[in-house]
């Protein structure tokens, strides 16, 4: 370590200094620094009782300017009479801490005496010892995080995140910034930490050194990933966390989490348990957030993040979001763009609540802590239990926001969800068009209509079940999951088979994990149902949540399903819905632990759907909460894809799916084609196609010429799929910016790409400017080709046939420096591009 030089030598408060180049904003430091450096200098009438000590973090008080020293340095140290009085106050100081020390050294062996410590020198002891400090690398293909055990204390730091760094060797010159890899509460920390316990004997405090760490390689077998383990533990009481840090190298992503273990007497209880602590220094920090409600998800806000606290978090208990999504999106030093700045995109893994911290602090370091809420959620953490924390993941791009999506679709093809790689079925629904109101011959049309079409699924929605309190509502049946005698007397086994005779496949919807207090259910079980002693029952969309968290009503659950596809092995297809959030938040089965609802909860649902998938490891399943309010990837490793929002309407989708591109690939957004919205029936086609397309529309009432669209569009559609499903996404034009909205994917070959433009509204005499494409050969040539053409909704002068590009061939650099006319002064018009080498 070397200070190069201590700028500022005026009369000041605080007195700045840079080392190796890096201007260091604060201004505190303790001894060991003083120390361990080589070259200081020192400006100032020291009042040494103002040093604080925090980490490493340097800087003095003073008044004047003087000289500092150590032995070895070529220089004399000038010798005037501040520089004594400096000495006998850094004597007076070392003094003090040793006795402080010794104060602790008899503290800590008492407890010794009488509890647990085994192995760890008391506290205070290793940091005397000044070890060498070791580096932990954690690299992928573009990106850096390095981790530091620090010799002087034992703890581990983020030293570096960002790019790719070639080599290490200059940051371990550095005096790091003393920001904790992971903080614990109550010794030295002030700020929030990212775990907090108490111990047996009332010790509130946490303290974790580095023991140890181990690699795993390759372990994901789909690229290059590594799994590096590190093993931190309290030095006085036995509580260890184990970071995981995994590596995606291909896919630039990395996933944490965390485990906490200990092997004290009696329960200790955890407070805080975050998934991943990660520090910023940069000038400003601008966080894009997405939130909504029900029918408007993924709303775009982007902030600059000011000092404080920010915190983005849900309380809903059965899903992570509906208010707030479980993602961010953090800009350093200015905004970024599509394809310029530098940003690290951000999810967690965790189907319940959820919370993103975000402080800047006094001089500007920005801490992020990401994991489950600890809003009421403390947790009694058993001895010799293991708490694992969902995984946070993250990726870092400087290449903007583009750039940041595509990791993270890449990860969550490979990864993140099921069969992420695979392809999907195109589906029709029957919620929005017959509601609860069906029967069987009603349904055989349906199945008709399904092949017609040239469609792979019909997926039969709410309403089949129940027969004491039918389920021709959403007031009554909730929970009786056989099928209603009246509309289907012959099963569905009978629907299956006409499914299969019919020539296509047959899905179904379900919503195991609730009741109506109309329900036989209910009136059987109702201490398997979440509701609070001496309060009235408080009921959304009519229902109440099931207690998951209680063995048999996990046993209920997976018997729904299993019972069901094995009565029904014809089964192809589940959509699993969660309508409500938590509220009545008691669990009968928890006795005196009803702080661990919220986390028992989803840990039950993943132990449940870990189960199913290990009985039907390929079965799709769309994933549904009352439109999108369970989108997470801690759900999505379950299911092959999910449903974006009850709100159907193409305008409003187009909002809602751009939203979503940010952190999911299209192969998991399912868009249906509905009569929500009033825009024409291709509008609407061409929004569905930018995902897993699906209808959900009354075909039999449709003229000749929309049938023979759709057919069409179909056709299409399974033509191009895999480009939507498996390529690189680029968003052109953004609807937040415009009156249009453009988008597209290309192949990973690079050889076969499809463009989506829109226009939304049109002002008079606007100008809509060629769009440059993205991400294409700049070498190759490619024909243009506009693909579900129809003469309802033409996109209107200015882009009628004459205007229209298709048909024609150009070379990617051209594509990409000139561009596409992709534009109509004509509101809610819409062309689609298929792009072929
Ligand atoms: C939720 C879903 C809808 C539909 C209904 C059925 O609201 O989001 O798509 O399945 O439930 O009750």
């Amino acid at each position: 370590m070397k200070i190069q030089n201590l700028k500022n030598n005026r009369i000041s408060d605080y007195i700045k200094c840079q080392i190796n180049g890096r201007v260091l904003k604060s201004v505190k430091t303790d001894l060991p620094i003083l120390q361990n450096i080589t070259k200081m200098e020192i400006f100032g009438k020291f009042r040494l009782s103002k040093i604080r000590v925090r980490g490493v973090r340097c800087g003095v008080r003073g008044k004047k300017t003087r000289n500092y020293k150590r032995p070895g340095d070529q220089q004399q140290a000038t010798s005037n009479i501040n520089c004594l009085i400096v000495i006998i106050i850094l004597i007076i100081t070392i003094m003090k801490k040793l006795f402080f020390l010794i104060i602790m050294c008899a503290f800590a062996s008492s407890i010794i005496a009488q509890d647990l410590p085994t192995g760890g020198p008391p506290p205070g002891v290793q940091q005397m010892q000044q070890t060498p400090d070791v580096f932990i690398p954690l690299d992928t293909k573009n990106t850096s995080l390095v981790l530091r055990v620090n010799g002087r204390d034992g703890r581990l730091y983020q030293s570096y995140f960002g790019p790719k760094l070639n080599n290490i060797d200059n940051l371990k010159q550095t005096i790091d910034a003393g920001h904790l890899a992971y903080a614990t509460f109550g010794t030295d920390n002030l700020f929030e930490p990212a775990v907090r316990a108490t111990h047996n004997d009332g010790n509130p405090s946490l303290e974790l050194k580095y023991i140890n760490q181990s690699l795993e390689k390759s372990i994901g077998g789909k690229s290059d990933v590594t799994l590096n383990r590190i093993f931190l533990k309290d030095p006085v009481y036995p509580f260890e966390v184990t970071l995981n840090i995994k590596t995606y190298n291909d896919e630039d992503v990395i996933e944490q989490w965390v485990e906490i273990k200990h092997t004290e007497k009696k329960p200790v209880t955890i407070f805080n348990y975050a998934s991943s602590m990660l520090h910023f220094d940069a000038e400003k920090y601008w966080l894009t957030q997405f939130h909504g409600d029900w029918a408007e998800e993924m709303k775009l806000q982007e902030s600059e993040l000011t000092a404080g606290i920010k915190i983005l978090d849900t309380k809903l208990g059965t899903r992570a979001h509906m208010y707030q999504t479980p993602v961010f999106m953090l800009s350093l030093n200015e905004k970024s763009d599509e394809n310029n700045g530098q940003v690290i995109a951000g999810t967690l893994g965790w189907s319940g609540n959820f919370r993103f911290l975000f402080e800047v602090d006094e001089k500007g370091s920005l801490r992020v802590i990401s994991g489950i809420n600890p809003f009421a959620s403390e947790y009694s953490l058993e001895p010799g239990k293991v708490f694992r924390t969902p995984s946070m993941i993250f990726t870092y791009s400087d290449q903007g926001k583009g750039q940041a999506s595509r990791n993270l679709h890449r990860w969550a093809m490979n990864y993140g969800i099921l069969d992420g790689t695979g392809t999907r079925m195109t589906l029709l629904n029957n919620w929005e068009t017959t509601g609860y109101n069906f029967d069987e011959k009603k349904l055989s049309a349906i199945l008709d209509d399904t092949k017609k079409m040239g469609l792979d699924v019909f997926l039969l929605d709410d309403g089949w079940f129940a027969n004491k309190y039918p389920r021709n509502n959403d007031r009554a049946g909730l929970g009786d999951w056989q099928e209603n005698k009246a509309k289907l007397p012959n099963g569905l086994g009978y629907l299956v088979k006409e499914a299969d005779t019919k020539g296509v496949k047959f899905g179904i919807w379900i919503e195991p994990e609730m009741v109506n207090p109309k329900s036989e259910l209910y009136e059987t079980h109702p201490d398997w149902i979440l509701k609070l002693p001496n309060r009235p029952e408080h009921y959304f969309r009519n229902q109440l949540v099931l207690d998951l968290t209680n063995p048999k009503v996990q046993e209920f659950v997976y018997n729904v399903v299993d019972g069901m596809l094995t009565t029904n092995p014809g089964i192809a297809f589940i959509k699993w819905d969660c309508n409500r959030m938590m509220t009545n938040a008691y669990s009968v089965y928890l006795k005196d632990k009803q702080s661990h609802l919220y986390v028992d909860y989803v840990n039950s649902l993943y132990g449940v759907l870990e189960r199913l998938r290990q009985k039907y490891p390929h079965l799709p399943i769309m994933l549904c909460s009352g439109g999108g309010g369970r989108v997470d990837y801690g759900a999505l490793k379950y299911f092959t894809e999910f449903w974006a929002s009850d709100n159907t309407d193409a305008l409003e989708r187009i909002y809602i799916q751009w939203g979503y591109s940010y952190f999911f690939p299209a192969i998991s957004v399912c868009n249906h084609i509905t009569s929500w919205g009033k825009q024409s029936l291709k509008f609407r086609t061409d929004v569905a196609m930018m995902g897993k397309m699906g209808y959900d529309i009354e075909i039999d009432k449709m003229t000749e010429n929309e049938l023979k669209f759709s057919q069409n569009a179909i056709a299409n559609y399974n033509r191009i799929k895999d480009i939507i499903y498996t390529g690189d996404l680029y968003r052109l034009i953004s609807p937040y910016e415009e009156n249009r909205a453009v988008m597209m994917y290309i192949n990973n070959e690079k050889n076969r790409a499809v463009l989506f433009g829109y226009t939304l509204n049109a002002r008079y005499g606007e100008i809509l400017n060629l769009v440059k494409l993205q991400g294409l050969d700049p070498a190759r040539t490619y024909k243009v080709q506009e693909i579900n053409v129809s003469n309802e909704g033409r996109r209107g002068p200015g882009m009628g046939p004459g205007m229209s590009q298709s048909g024609r061939s150009y070379t990617g650099d051209y594509l990409m420096k000139v561009g596409l006319n992709v534009g109509s002064n004509t509101p809610l018009t819409s062309v689609v591009y298929e792009i072929t080498e």
